[in-house]
């Protein structure tokens, strides 16, 4: 068993327009959202870089909540404009610079129908220190991954582009496998077996060097959660002069693909070394990998003028969280 580490019990949360002391920050058991998985959520980093904190691509996050709202007929009671300043004041408040970022809305407690028509939409944003999800190690030397026998979430069966909380139950299945066949992840297929995601990444593959070496990741119209380091690193990638093909991808492109990635804001840009028992390329961080990777904790860092647009400073002048 991997030993994980807990939640801190200290800070403040924002939830329902203030900032309780986090162990006050309590739902009650007959919470629509607890019987039914019946809310939207985020997950956003904040990094520390020499010009100050920064949440990347923050209105990015924001938008995709709240069209995942949408999705599910939810009417989030805070504007973004709101959910903007709370979720910087939660990084200052905590005094935190470098962090993950939690905001959710789901339905409270009212009744328990499965249709949460009158049910009030709760909403809270949470901050704490998270380093790199797949380890330190993993971002250097890549993963081991399985394919899961579990099939992505089809979009004839839930709006799969909506980061909801019920749609995680897929992911927890998925990661429970992968990690009981000694798996640092896993990788999910379709429901026609094409590729789609990892339980909390999106997927590219590298392929040729002649002329330049081509990135195929699956659309975002397929049974993906189209991620927001996926778009960024599409960018990137094309930035520097690599072509990005969205398409779906096969097992067999997988496998015999020069280097495989995973991207997300937990796991960042992820370099996969196998996949059951198939070694990726050379079994290492491939070449063009490390560079996407390279550009991305450049943009990351502030060190990259052109995308400072993605960054959002946590404090007016771009300080540190006080
Ligand atoms: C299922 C799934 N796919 C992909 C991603 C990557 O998305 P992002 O890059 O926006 O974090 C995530 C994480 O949010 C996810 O949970």
């Amino acid at each position: 068993m991997v030993e994980r580490e807990g939640l801190p019990e200290e800070g403040k949360i924002w939830f329902n327009g203030e900032f309780v002391a986090w162990k006050e920050a309590r739902v009650h058991v007959l919470s629509h959202g607890l019987h039914y998985g019946s809310g939207v959520f985020e997950g956003i980093r904040c990094y520390a870089t020499p010009k100050g904190s920064f949440i990347f691509r923050l209105q990015e996050h924001l938008e995709r909540l709240y069209r995942s709202a949408e999705l599910y007929k939810m009417k989030i009671p805070y504007s973004r404009e709101v959910l903007t300043a709370a979720v910087k004041e939660t990084v200052r408040l905590n005094r935190l610079d470098a962090c993950y970022i939690r905001p959710i809305a789901f339905y409270g407690y009212h009744h328990l129908g499965v249709n949460p028509a009158g049910c009030p939409v709760d909403c809270a944003v949470a901050a704490w220190r998270w380093g790199s999800y797949l380890g330190e190690e993993a971002l250097e030397n890549g993963i081991k991954c399985t394919f899961s026998a579990w099939r992505r979430i089809d979009p004839n069966t839930l709006p799969v582009t909506a980061k909801a909380t019920g749609h995680y139950l897929n992911s927890l299945l998925a990661v429970q496998d992968a990690e009981e066949r000694g798996a640092d992840e896993a990788i999910l297929l379709d429901n026609k077996g094409f590729v789609a995601e990892g339980p909390g990444e999106n997927i590219f593959a590298v392929k040729g060097a002649t002329p330049t070496p081509t990135l195929y990741t699956p659309e975002a119209e397929s049974s993906i959660l189209p991620g927001i380091t996926r778009a960024s690193v599409i960018e990137l990638a094309r930035d520097l002069g690599y072509e990005v093909v969205e398409k779906p991808v096969t097992k067999e492109e997988l496998l015999s693909a020069d280097e495989v990635f995973f991207t997300g804001t937990a796991a960042e840009v992820s370099p996969i070394r196998e996949i059951d028992s198939v070694k990726i390329g050379n079994g290492k961080r491939g070449r063009v990998t490390a560079k996407i990777q390279k550009k991305f904790f450049e943009v990351v860092n502030a060190r990259e003028e052109k995308y400072l647009r993605w960054l959002e400073p946590v404090s007016a002048g771009g300080e540190r969280g006080e």
